[in-house]
């Protein structure tokens, strides 16, 4: 073994106890620590042929990078929808990297991992109160996730038109046809990546009142107008402006009339099924063939991570679409379970064992407290930004997303003020348009988030506008 290895295999207990220590010193400043940065990182040596030894590697880390983390899994890092870490969480992401399996298949390579990540998401699947008929797995994000239920969706596609578009593409498939009324970037993305070109989508009408979800009526025309052809619907819980849903007992409903895939983006949406308060919002969800969620977002695990559930009786289409042999189809999914012919990559880090821990740390009271929290703390955000004078909201808190703006300001005098609100390092907020109106928006789903942050970002928010 080489020299340096060897010295820092020995003192592997003074390694782990550094690193814990400032990972402890991170998480106790974490209220204090500045949400944005000057993008600058002072200069480093090029690589130095004989290695220094993890111990010196730290020191530079130290030295260059720790004065300038952000803190953005704290509790005032609004922008994007950007979640934090439960104490759990960290706990299973740590034995993460230590244990370093390869999740494949629930006999293939002689370790467990396949198998605590099926209980992964069975425990998911009780907190959303979803049916187990749905086959699940872990990818890096909600885009991942929104590319491989659509890739699953365009197999099922081609079988409807009599093809099979993973082996013979998509040049002769006759009938492409996506709808959706506020699909999120990331599933346009998705369709561009996939051949199924980003601007392809039929754009349906959103309902009367400054919502973002589907109106119902409009997208029942449209279908009508695709005369009996196969489509793909892309509908939303929770999106990103407004944290809008689409009416799932409605599109569930079309299911028994018409031919479609229905696909739900439910990257942090899904969570309001842990409130009885709000779970509402999904009722009928049950029904759709795939769903999105995010792990980095309302359930608090470190990046990078994320689910899909495609319902079982896709399977055959989901290994054509994923299979990685060239051998005929594998057979019954059941007993050659492998994750190798279920998703898009081969080789994987155990993203489920961060989740399990969480959610048999906190269950679901603990989700359910995250998710009220804060919903609520939006809204008393929104109250304050609607009774302001300077201020108004572009579109109501219905959940955890508050989007406003700088009343009769232009566009670069909200940029530079979003920029100047963000360079005072309290509070992190991104840029939006809202139905063509220039914005800005903060999403909560942070779990360390209290009603002393709020007071924080208003003062913020309050001396950024006195600076004009
Ligand atoms: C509704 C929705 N879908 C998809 C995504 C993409 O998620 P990720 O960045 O995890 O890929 C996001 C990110 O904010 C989102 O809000």
């Amino acid at each position: 073994m080489n020299e340096v290895l060897k010295r820092d295999l020995d003192q592997m207990g003074i390694l782990l106890e550094g690193i814990k220590k400032e990972g402890l010193s991170f998480l106790r400043d974490i209220n204090e620590i500045p949400t944005s940065t000057q993008p600058k990182v002072p200069a480093g040596n090029p690589l130095n042929h004989k290695g220094k030894g993890a111990i010196a590697a730290f020191e530079e880390f130290s030295e260059r990078f720790k004065p300038i983390m952000v803190g953005s899994p704290g509790p005032r890092y609004w922008g994007y929808v950007t979640g934090g870490s439960t104490p759990a969480a960290i706990m299973g992401d740590w034995l993460t990297s230590i244990y370093d399996q390869n999740p494949q298949g629930i006999k293939g390579n002689g370790d467990i991992s396949a198998l605590l990540e099926l209980e992964a998401l069975d425990l998911l699947l009780e907190l959303f109160d979803l049916p187990k008929q749905y086959t699940g797995g872990f990818v890096t994000g909600a885009m991942m996730s929104n590319f491989t239920c659509l890739a699953t969706a365009r197999q099922w596609l081609g079988n409807e038109q009599g093809m099979d578009v993973s082996k013979e593409g998509l040049f002769n498939c006759p009938e492409i046809k996506v709808l959706s009324a506020t699909p999120h970037s990331s599933s346009i993305k998705a369709l561009a990546l996939l051949g199924m070109g980003s601007t392809n989508i039929i754009q349906v009408e959103t309902m009367q009142g400054n919502r973002e979800a589907i109106a119902m009526d409009s997208l029942e025309q449209q279908i009508q107008e695709l005369n009996g052809a196969p489509f793909l619907l892309i509908s939303s819980a929770g999106t990103v402006n407004s944290g809008d849903f689409d009416d799932f007992e409605a599109i569930s409903a079309l299911k028994s009339k018409y031919k479609f895939w229905w696909h739900i983006d439910a990257a942090f949406g899904a969570f309001v099924s842990c409130s009885p308060k709000y779970k509402h919002l999904v009722k009928g969800w049950e029904d759709a063939d795939s769903i999105t969620v995010d792990g980095h977002k309302w359930l608090n695990v470190p990046y990078e991570n994320a689910v899909f559930f495609i319902k079982e009786k896709h399977n055959k289409l989901q290994v054509e679409t994923f299979q990685n042999s060239n051998a005929p189809y594998l057979g019954d999914i059941a007993e050659n379970f492998s994750y190798l012919n279920l998703l898009p990559e081969n080789s994987r880090r155990l993203k489920a064992l961060p989740v399990w821990f969480t959610l048999k740390a906190y269950g679901k009271e603990g989700y359910q407290s995250i998710v009220e929290n804060n919903i609520q703390l939006a809204k008393d955000l929104g109250e304050w930004i609607q009774n302001h004078h300077q201020l108004e909201l572009l579109s109501a808190v219905n959940l955890n997303i508050v989007s406003f703006t700088w009343k009769n300001a232009d566009h670069e005098t909200i940029d530079e003020f979003l920029n100047r609100l963000n360079a005072r390092g309290k509070v992190f907020m991104t840029p939006s348009i809202y139905k063509g109106r220039k914005g800005i928006r903060a999403a909560l789903v942070n779990w360390r988030t209290s009603p002393m942050d709020i007071d924080i970002a208003i003062n913020e928010i309050e001396a950024t506008l006195q600076s004009f």
